[in-house]
């Protein structure tokens, strides 16, 4: 175990920029961000989504990273150092990690799940209809592999900062984006006929992916695209989630800060993208555009199977390798979660890594086991503001993504922009000698663009 008698800090900015594409490269690129793109016009939101990743994207993470670097403190306590009257705000950054972990570690589970039955060769019978539905809603298998999912998380936690988090996304992400590349790369060899003797090609989905599609667009339409765009960007990051401050605080003071954001939100745009090329071609192959309208649970683990079954023995190949990459960022972002909780006991009670990672253990454990069991024992079909219905994992997903996390980043643009004012942020990144670049669009961001598009994130998202 490694020894903490001082801050912990990245060995270098490879270590650092990995860690930190580990944690935004996520479920959150692999589901989401294809349906999205598929549903929103494809080539429009990739426009939009690139835009925002330039301006607003930037601007989120840029200030995170620098608050956790000067303060030196992950977020329950950084938000109090730049001004003690925001201490507040720390605690409901904190809170979010919290509510977060138990149900990813949960989802965790469910990709070891599948990542098992390809690895066995039993592909085809997660293509069954009800096979996900059947196995969520089982007892034993899901709270194991999630147990399992989350031992995995603390074990590289109780490894700490460089023989844990930094060595698993070197190991990782590096793997991560080559199987990312060659998943792609096969959806665009793909063709199939089916059985009204319709031939599709991957290429073409690559199209229905890429070229934008401005059929009906209206205003109103835009802006919906716009604010999924931004939704997703703002789980993507990583940020107010309290995971940035606490990786920026283990940055070291030499380091070239602008360069290493535009190299993690490079990595996490690029992963997102990829993640389009691989799912979309495949999905339109097989299941033309009526299977891409499944999202979340049902396209990984329902739609996708279906899809690899079609491909008969190399499907069950891709599966493996499919899953084996959902795994790796699955685990290298619930590290991170996990890592802002430890961190924030550490710095808030003076408490040793091994005693902060067992307290948060405790909680993601109780809490896993009610998610888990919000599938059988304690089930229910509560209507959400937004329309959906929610059971225990999207309550928690409902109030960390759509209440918590827009609240605390309006609550830092505020602080940044009006209280501390921007030039803290600037300086800090500046302090190296470099060059920040996208100065003044910085501070128009922070003070007035940012908190105003998230406040009007935050209405929709409450159904307003
Ligand atoms: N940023 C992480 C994801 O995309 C949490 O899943």
């Amino acid at each position: 175990m490694e020894k903490e008698t001082k801050r912990n800090v990245f060995t270098g900015s490879i270590g650092f920029v990995l860690a930190a594409a580990g944690s935004a490269v996520g479920l959150g690129n692999i589901w989401r961000f294809p349906y999205l793109a598929a549903r929103d016009g494809g080539g429009m939101f990739l426009a939009v989504y690139i835009v925002l990743a330039l301006t607003f994207g930037f601007t989120l993470l840029l200030t995170e990273i620098a608050i956790g670097r000067k303060t030196k403190q992950s977020p329950l306590t950084a938000y109090g150092k730049l001004n003690p009257k925001w201490k507040g705000l720390g605690v409901i950054a904190c809170l979010i990690p919290i509510i977060i972990l138990p149900y990813y570690c949960a989802i965790g589970g469910w990709v070891i799940k599948y990542f098992l039955v390809y690895l066995t060769g039993n592909g085809a019978s997660a293509a069954q209809d009800g096979y996900f539905e059947g196995f969520i809603s089982g007892y034993t298998q899901p709270i194991v592999l999630f147990l399992l999912f989350l031992a995995a998380t603390a074990f590289i936690i109780f490894r700490g900062v460089n023989r844990g988090i930094e060595s698993l996304s070197k190991i990782l992400m590096p793997i991560l984006l080559v199987f990312v590349v060659v998943i792609a790369v096969f959806a665009l060899t793909l063709n199939d006929t089916d059985s009204d003797g319709v031939t599709r090609t991957g290429i073409q989905g690559l199209g229905i992916y890429l070229i934008p599609d401005f059929k009906g667009m209206t205003l109103s339409k835009f802006f919906t695209v716009l604010l999924d765009a931004m939704g997703q960007l703002f789980f993507s990051l990583s940020v107010a989630m309290g995971i940035m401050i606490t990786y920026g605080s283990y940055v070291h003071d030499d380091a070239n800060l602008k360069t290493s954001i535009n190299q993690i939100e490079i990595f996490d745009t690029l992963v997102a993208f990829l993640a389009g090329v691989m799912i979309i071609p495949a999905v339109y192959t097989f299941a033309g555009t009526d299977g891409m309208s499944a999202s979340g649970p049902g396209l990984m683990f329902v739609t996708l199977p279906k899809v690899f079954s079609e491909m008969g023995f190399i499907g069950n190949i891709i599966g493996v390798v499919f899953f084996a990459m959902v795994l790796f960022a699955a685990l290298t972002s619930a590290v991170s979660i996990m890592e802002a909780v430890v961190s924030s006991l550490m710095d808030k009670f003076h408490l040793s890594r091994v005693k902060a990672a067992v307290i948060e253990l405790i909680i993601a454990l109780i809490a896993g086991l009610a998610v888990c069991l919000g599938y059988n024992f304690f089930y229910f079909d509560l209507p959400l503001p937004n329309g959906a219905t929610a059971q225990i994992l999207d309550l928690m997903d409902y109030a960390s993504n759509n209440i918590l996390m827009p609240l605390v980043a309006i609550g830092t643009c505020i602080l940044v922009g009006w209280v501390v004012t921007p030039k803290t942020i600037i300086d800090e990144v500046e302090k190296t000698g470099c060059k920040m670049g996208r100065k003044r669009l910085y501070v128009v961001m922070v003070k007035f663009v940012a908190p105003v598009m998230l406040a009007v994130l935050f209405l929709k998202s409450l159904g307003i």
